[in-house]
């Protein structure tokens, strides 16, 4: 079975094509995959324009579906199955992608099915060379999510806790943006904290001793407008780099110590860390370092494959064809979720 997969929930445009073993033995495999990030159209906007975004996915699609069919060497007629991601998203963004699959598997008389666009974060890590067992522990960091998770298999999903207001990759997102940085921030900020001494500013690390793998953030973006301000005007290059620096640190911690917590509430002893946060070299640094001392295994998706993509949903809806969990339309209809908790899936 070969599954074609369709990313459209934000600002990149992701295609791919993945196989799905015969007689139900082994980790699907990726024949090719494309993508297009819209990064550079947004960023004179300083974020994502979601009108914008839907139309560039219009654009983009089907060259990237032609692009990823040649690399495989196959044609339409060779996919079994077509994918795409349903939520969450923007509406008219995850419409086009939706929209375009579900039109190609009627056309082609195949079936389409549907994904969880965290479900396919969550097992990006099953694309990278070494991919995790179950039952793991999966922190998921996001633009617009932050979620510790119990994974026991694909399709069962229990959230241990989640932020109460702000992603991690907001919170990178939105400080960058106070200290002058382009949009996606995260990148930026991490890139500027090299630079700096994160112990020159004493940020708050909110809810760190809560007890409970839960998570809040806008009281550290308050925190960094506030030293903002402080700083003035025209602060310092070091001044910059060293805020940069403190705001990582902050992050980071908390993701740590939370991490930490979920592993030991639940026993196991393996993590999934997916998302784009999960590409910042500091995160992964610590959480190397802490799953270390406990004995516990950590695995990550391949950088290239921690931000939106096409592959991470074919691998995803792979993964559910091969258990037989996938419940694959075949009437030509559809629906986005716009909003959809992981929780339901
Ligand atoms: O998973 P993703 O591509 O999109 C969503 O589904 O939200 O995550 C994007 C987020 C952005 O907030 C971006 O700033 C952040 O991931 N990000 C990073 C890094 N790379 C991407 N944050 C910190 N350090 C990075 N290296
Ligand atoms: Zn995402």
């Amino acid at each position: 079975m070969r599954v074609l997969g369709f990313e459209s929930s934000c600002d990149e445009t992701g295609v791919a094509l993945v196989e799905v073993p015969g007689g139900g033995q082994g980790v699907p495999k990726l024949l090719g995959e494309a993508l297009h990030s819209q990064i550079a159209m947004h960023q004179a906007y300083g974020g994502v324009v979601p009108e914008l975004a839907s139309r560039d996915h219009i654009r983009r699609v089907l060259p990237l579906t032609r692009e990823v069919l040649a690399q495989s060497g196959l044609t339409l007629e060779d996919v079994d199955m077509v994918a795409y991601t349903q939520g969450p998203g923007l509406a008219g963004a995850l419409l086009v992608g939706a929209g375009v699959a579900v039109a190609l598997a009627a056309a082609l008389g195949k079936p389409s099915l549907p994904i969880h666009h965290l479900e396919g974060h969550l097992l990006s890590p099953f694309l990278s060379a070494d991919p995790p067992e179950f039952p793991f522990v999966a922190l998921l960091v996001s633009g617009g999510h932050t979620q510790l998770m119990r994974v026991d298999d694909v399709g069962q999903y229990e959230i241990l806790g989640e932020t109460i207001d702000d992603a991690a990759g907001e919170a990178f997102d939105k400080s960058a943006k106070l200290l002058g940085l382009p949009y996606p921030g995260g990148p930026h900020l991490a890139k500027l904290a090299q630079q700096g001494d994160a112990r020159a500013f004493e940020l708050p690390r909110p809810l760190l001793h809560s007890g409970k793998p839960d998570f809040s953030f806008a009281g550290l973006k308050t925190a960094v407008l506030t030293q903002v301000k402080k700083l003035g005007a025209a602060p310092s290059e070091q001044q910059r780099a060293d805020l940069a620096a403190a705001t990582q640190a902050a992050i980071v911690e908390v993701l740590v110590k939370k991490s930490m917590l979920a592993l030991k509430e639940t026993g196991l002893k393996r993590l999934v860390v997916a998302g784009g946060v999960g590409a910042n070299a500091l995160l992964r640094e610590q959480l190397n370092a802490a799953c270390a001392k406990r004995a516990v295994r950590v695995h990550y998706p391949e950088l290239q494959l921690c931000t939106d993509n096409g592959a991470m949903i074919a691998m995803a809806a792979a993964l559910r064809l091969q258990r037989g969990f996938a419940r694959p339309h075949t009437d030509g209809s559809f629906a986005i979720r716009p909003r959809w908790d992981l929780g339901a899936v």
